[in-house]
C-alpha cells in the first residue's frame, strides 16, 4: 500500500491576524511540501486549524470588547481567508472548539492520569480580586525583589536583570489593569514529564532533525521536570475531575491534540489510516519558538496515553521572518496591509519571494526592495521572459503549434541532460524541505533555457524548429518544478504549452517523461508577471513608515500607576545627594548593569545601575547625577551596591536625572 504522509502546520492562535512572518515559518513550507508530495502521487493529508483556547485569547478578547468565543470566531475567519488568498491548501482547516476536540483532550488526560503520569499539588499563585482571575507571569508586573525597581516584569527584572518567580515580586499588580494581586492557594495537575526521560532520549536521537532542533531538545530533556497542565480559567477544555471543577487545561496541553481532533473532524473513519498506522510518515512544520512543545511535550503525551498515535518523524522548525529589520508588529504599525498588498501583487509573487529567502537556517526578512528584485529580476526577468519569448516565437514562426523535434545536435543533448539534472536536484530539494534551494534551481533552469535559446539563434533558421520544441519541453519541466511554490503561475504555463487539463492531475514522473505532441495547437500566450515599478515600491515603503509613526503616536505610553500618598516626613527620610561619576564599566555577565564609581564629595561609593542598554560607560564619566545615599547596600552579582542612581523612564526610554552646577555631595530636597 502507498505510504501515507501526514503533514501538520502549527495551529495559529485565533487572537490576531496572521502576517507573512507566520507564513514563512510554518505554512508556506508545509504547503509547498504537501503540493510536492501530492504531485509525486503520495497519499498526503495536510491538516491545520485555529488554536482557540488559552489566556492570550481571553486577554486579547477583553481588549477588543469581545467574548473569547467571538474573538476566536472572528480571527478563525480572518486567518482562513488569508490562507485561501495565499493558496495555502489544507485538506482540512479545523479549530480547537470543534466537537471532537474536548473529549479527545480529556481522554488523553484520563489515560495519562490512570497510567500514573499526573500528580496534583497545591500552589500559591497571583490572583486579581478585581478581575476574579489568576494571572500568568507575562501579565504581571511589580517591584523587583532584588533591586526595588517598580516596573519589574513577572519573571525577570528589566533593571537589574534578576530572574525570579512572579510570586516573589513585591506589590504585584496586573499589567493590563494595574489591579493589585494577592497570593491565593490553588490546586493544579502536573504532568510528570521527567518520567518519560528514558523514552525521550532515544526518540530524539533517532530523529533526522536539523542539529539545532536535536541539540535543543536533547539538552532540554536532560533537566526535564513536571509541568502544570491545568489553569484557573473559564475559557478552555474542562479538566474531567470532580475536584478540578472550574479548571481547564493549559493551552499547550490541548493544542497539539488539536492535530488529531482536526483530522477526526475531517473524516470520522479515515483519520485512523493516518494517525494509527506506524507506516505513516508524519511531518510537522513549526516556528522555532514551538520546538519544546513538538519535540518533547507532545511526544511524551502520546507515549503516556493508550492509543497507537503516530509520533512526529520530521520536525521542520523554521527561524523567524521579519519585516525590514524588525519583527512584524500590528500594535507598532510594523506590518503590511494585506488588502492593499493583494490589490497590487499576486499571491505567487509573495510565495516566491518568501520561498527564495525562507528562514531555513537563520532569521531572514521581507524587504520591499528584495521583493521587487525577486519579482522583476527572477520571476519576470528569467522565468516570465523565457516563457514569453519561446511561446511568442512559436506563435509567429511555428504556426502557433508545438514544433516537431528534428535530429538533435550536441548542444540539444546537453540542454536535455541539464533539464533532467536540475529537475532531479529540485525533486531532492523539495523532499528535504529546502525551498530556497528549489527557488534557486528553478531560476537556474529558466536561465539555462534562456542561454540555450540565445546560443541557438532560432530566428536565423526558422525551419529548424528543434530549438523551440526543446524549449517547450523545458517549459513543461519548469511548470512542474515551480508548481509547489507558484501554483497558479505553473498552471498558467501548463495551459500555455497546450494542455487542457490541470497539471495537478498528473504525477511528477509522468510530466517529466511525457513526450510533447508535435503539431498540437498552442493558445495565444499571455504575460505572466507585470513589472513592479520603483514608484510603487517607494509608496509601499513610505506607507510602512507612516503606519509605524502613526501607531507609535497613538500608542498610549505605559504610565505607571500613582503610588499611595506619603507625608513630607516620609519623603524627608530619603537622603538625596549630587554624585559625580568618576568611573563606569560594564559588569561582566550582565546585559543591563553598569558598575559606577561615584564621588559624593565626602566619600566615594560603588553603585550598580541597570542603564547599560541606554548609556555607554564613556559618556557617563563626568556626569553629575542624583544618588539615593541612605539606601541600604545590596549585593547584586557579587558586587555591593551602595545606593541608587535616579533615572526617569517611560516605555522603552530611560534618562538619568543630571545636574550642571551644584557640586558633588550637595543635598537635594
Ligand atoms: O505559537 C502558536 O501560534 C501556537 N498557537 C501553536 C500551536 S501548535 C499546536 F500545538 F497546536
Ligand atoms: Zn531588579
Amino acid at each position: 500500500m502507498q505510504k501515507k504522509i501526514l503533514i501538520t502546520s502549527a495551529l495559529p492562535y485565533a487572537n490576531g491576524p496572521l502576517h507573512f512572518g507566520h507564513i514563512a515559518g510554518a505554512y508556506l513550507p508545509a504547503d509547498c511540501y504537501a503540493r510536492f508530495e501530492r504531485l509525486r502521487g503520495k497519499d498526503v493529508l495536510y491538516i491545520c486549524g485555529s488554536d482557540e483556547y488559552g489566556m492570550a485569547i481571553t486577554m486579547s478578547a477583553d481588549l477588543a470588547g469581545r467574548t473569547p468565543k467571538e474573538q476566536a470566531d472572528h480571527f478563525h475567519e480572518v486567518n482562513q481567508e488569508f490562507f485561501n488568498h495565499l493558496g495555502i491548501k489544507f485538506d482540512h482547516f479545523s479549530r480547537t472548539t470543534n466537537e471532537k476536540h474536548a473529549p479527545l483532550v480529556q481522554q488523553f488526560f484520563q489515560d495519562l492520569h490512570q497510567n500514573g503520569f499526573v500528580q496534583d499539588k497545591e500552589t500559591e499563585q497571583l490572583f486579581s480580586e478585581a478581575d476574579q482571575r489568576f494571572l500568568a507571569d507575562r501579565y504581571v508586573v511589580g517591584t523587583c525583589p532584588k533591586c526595588g525597581f517598580e516596573e519589574a516584569r513577572g519573571d525577570e527584572c528589566g533593571k537589574c536583570g534578576a530572574s525570579y518567580e512572579s510570586t516573589d515580586l513585591k506589590s504585584p499588580r496586573s499589567k493590563m489593569t494595574g489591579a493589585p494581586l494577592v497570593l491565593k492557594k490553588t490546586r493544579h495537575w502536573f504532568l510528570l514529564f521527567d518520567k518519560f526521560k528514558e523514552k525521550l532520549e532515544p526518540f530524539i536521537s533517532s530523529r533526522p532533525w536539523k542539529s539545532n532542533v536535536t541539540n535543543f531538545a536533547s539538552s532540554y530533556v536532560e533537566d526535564i521536570r513536571p509541568r502544570a497542565i491545568t489553569r484557573d480559567l473559564k475559557w478552555g477544555v474542562p479538566v474531567p475531575l470532580k475536584e478540578a471543577d472550574g479548571k481547564v487545561f493549559y493551552v499547550w496541553f490541548d493544542a497539539p491534540i488539536g492535530y488529531i481532533s482536526a483530522t477526526q473532524e475531517w473524516d470520522s473513519e479515515a483519520w485512523k489510516d493516518y494517525w494509527c498506522d506506524p507506516q505513516t510518515k508524519y511531518v510537522q512544520f513549526i516556528g522555532k519558538d514551538n520546538i519544546p512543545f513538538h519535540a518533547i511535550f507532545f511526544p511524551a503525551m502520546i507515549m503516556g496515553q493508550n492509543q497507537p498515535y503516530k509520533i512526529v518523524d520530521d520536525l521542520v522548525a523554521n527561524e523567524f521572518y521579519n519585516l525590514e529589520g524588525r519583527q512584524f508588529s500590528k500594535s507598532e504599525g510594523w506590518t503590511i496591509d494585506l488588502n492593499d498588498f493583494f490589490s497590487h501583487f499576486h499571491a505567487d509573487q509573495i510565495r516566491y519571494a518568501i520561498a527564495a529567502n525562507a528562514p531555513e537556517t537563520s532569521d531572514s526578512e521581507f524587504t520591499w526592495s528584495d521583493f521587487q528584485t525577486r519579482c522583476n529580476t527572477e520571476l519576470l526577468g528569467k522565468l516570465g521572459n523565457l516563457v514569453n519569448r519561446v511561446l511568442v516565437f512559436a506563435q509567429n514562426k511555428c504556426a502557433a503549434k508545438i514544433p516537431v523535434q528534428g535530429e538533435l545536435e550536441e548542444a540539444d543533448h546537453r540542454f536535455l541532460n541539464e533539464i533532467n539534472r536540475l529537475a532531479a536536484e529540485i525533486e531532492e530539494s523539495y523532499s528535504s524541505y529546502k525551498l530556497r534551494r528549489c527557488s534557486q534551481l528553478i531560476m537556474e533552469l529558466a536561465q539555462t533555457a534562456n542561454v540555450y535559446f540565445d546560443a541557438k539563434t532560432p530566428w536565423k533558421d526558422p525551419k529548424n524548429e528543434t530549438t523551440i520544441a526543446l524549449c517547450i519541453q523545458c517549459l513543461k519541466a519548469l511548470a512542474l518544478a515551480s508548481f509547489p511554490i507558484i501554483p497558479q503561475t505553473a498552471e498558467k504555463i501548463w495551459k500555455m504549452i497546450g494542455f487542457q487539463d490541470s497539471l495537478e492531475s498528473h504525477t511528477w514522473k509522468e510530466i517529466l517523461e511525457m513526450p510533447l505532441e508535435g503539431g498540437k495547437a498552442l493558445p495565444k500566450p499571455s504575460i505572466l508577471f507585470q513589472k513592479i515599478e520603483d514608484e510603487l515600491i517607494e509608496q509601499e515603503s513610505a506607507k510602512l513608515q507612516q503606519m509605524h509613526d502613526q501607531a507609535m503616536q497613538k500608542k498610549e505610553p505605559p504610565y505607571a500607576p500613582l503610588k499611595e500618598a506619603i507625608t513630607i516626613d516620609d519623603f524627608a527620610k530619603v537622603d538625596l545627594r549630587v554624585g559625580l561619576i568618576l568611573k563606569a564599566e560594564k559588569l561582566p555577565k550582565s546585559k543591563k548593569l553598569l558598575k559606577l564609581e561615584v564621588d559624593l564629595g565626602f566619600e566615594t561609593r560603588t553603585l550598580l545601575s541597570g542603564i547599560s542598554q541606554h548609556y555607554s560607560p564613556e559618556e557617563l564619566i563626568g556626569k553629575k547625577v542624583i544618588i539615593v545615599a541612605n539606601l541600604k547596600p545590596a549585593t547584586i552579582m557579587g558586587v555591593e551596591s551602595q545606593g541608587m542612581v535616579l533615572a526617569g523612564s517611560l516605555d522603552k526610554a530611560l534618562e538619568l536625572v543630571t545636574l550642571e552646577n551644584l557640586p558633588a555631595g550637595a543635598d537635594i530636597s
